[in-house]
């Protein structure tokens, strides 16, 4: 063998605390696929493994084929299972030149319809643990607090919905970090946040603009109403292209005309939904008017 060759090991090759093979991984790649739309490809297979160990040590199982025969039978085990194995990623004005878009060219709009008696409605879909619904709700308050006791006052509220339970606890607690609220813009944290020790508590005027709520991207929305606004940022990534052309024409269909679509960066729009919004910035379309 030459001196520059690589030998790469299997992962499912070496011996692991808990017994796992590849017909074990591809099992489970097939449930997330199933349940959430998740693309796990094999190099994903120890990501796997370690994000589900707690679990099996939580069940007392020793094998990862005694744990897949478990998530068959258990549907909530399930749930848990596929919470745990979704990446959640997020921070505060992440990407925020979708927040400056809104703030600069949606809001306006939006402000004048709920102050005139209309309604507003917008939705975070794949919010994770709620700081990009937060960044959301601030930006519409705004920077002066007289004209957002008006706003807060209207008949404006935001959706946020994720498909693992354990964000959308930390979203409703309303707790984070001041580590990450680096790029939250001054004025707005001022405004709109409390430091508490090493902590910010997001103020009430914007937890009860927000609802948070358990909902699979995949299956029914029972959800009434259509909305000005939707932000459904960096949960495509994870999806083939059938899911994610599928994902955004339904997004499309739940958008008001002239309504705004939000989309991560490094997400396009594919499928039916290209001839139903424009682009009118990087990742950011709008629905046709009817
Ligand atoms: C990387 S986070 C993105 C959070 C936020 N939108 C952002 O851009 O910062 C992706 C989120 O999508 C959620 N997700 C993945 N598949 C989903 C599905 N089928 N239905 C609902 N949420 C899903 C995950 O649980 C995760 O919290």
């Amino acid at each position: 063998m030459s001196a520059l060759a690589v030998t790469t090991q299997s992962p499912f090759d070496v011996a692991h605390d808990f017994a796992y093979h590849r017909d074990d991984f591809q099992a489970l790649s097939a449930l997330i696929y199933a349940d959430a739309g998740i693309v796990m490809p094999e190099g994903k297979a120890m990501l796997i493994y370690s994000r589900l160990t707690k679990y099996l040590r939580d069940r007392a199982v020793s094998t990862f084929a005694q744990y897949i025969d478990l998530l068959n039978r258990d549907p909530q085990e399930r749930r848990r299972a596929i919470s745990a194995l979704t990446t959640n990623h997020t921070k505060f004005f992440r990407e925020n030149h979708h927040f400056e878009h809104f703030a600069r060219d949606v809001r306006p709009g939006l402000i004048r319809r709920a102050l005139g008696g209309g309604r507003v409605r917008m939705w975070s879909a794949g919010c994770s643990s709620g700081e990009e619904v937060y960044s959301l709700a601030m930006t519409l308050l705004g920077e002066d607090q007289v004209m957002a006791r008006r706003i807060a006052g209207s008949d404006i509220a935001l959706l946020a919905s994720d498909l693992a339970d354990h964000v959308l606890e930390t979203g409703r607690a309303a707790i984070y970090p001041s580590i990450g609220t680096a790029e939250m813009p001054a004025r707005l944290k001022q405004n709109w946040a409390k430091v508490e020790g090493a902590n910010i508590v997001i103020s009430d005027a914007v937890r009860d603009l927000v609802r948070f709520r358990q909902l699979n991207l995949l299956g029914n929305w029972p959800l009434k109403g259509m909305f000005d606004v939707i932000f459904c940022r960096n949960v495509m990534i994870y999806f083939d292209e059938p899911t994610k052309e599928k994902l955004l024409d339904r997004l499309c269909a739940k958008l008001q005309p002239g309504g705004f679509l939000y989309i991560g960066h490094s997400e396009r729009l594919v499928g039916p939904a290209v001839r139903r919004c424009d682009p009118v910035g990087p990742t950011i379309y709008r629905k046709h008017d009817a």
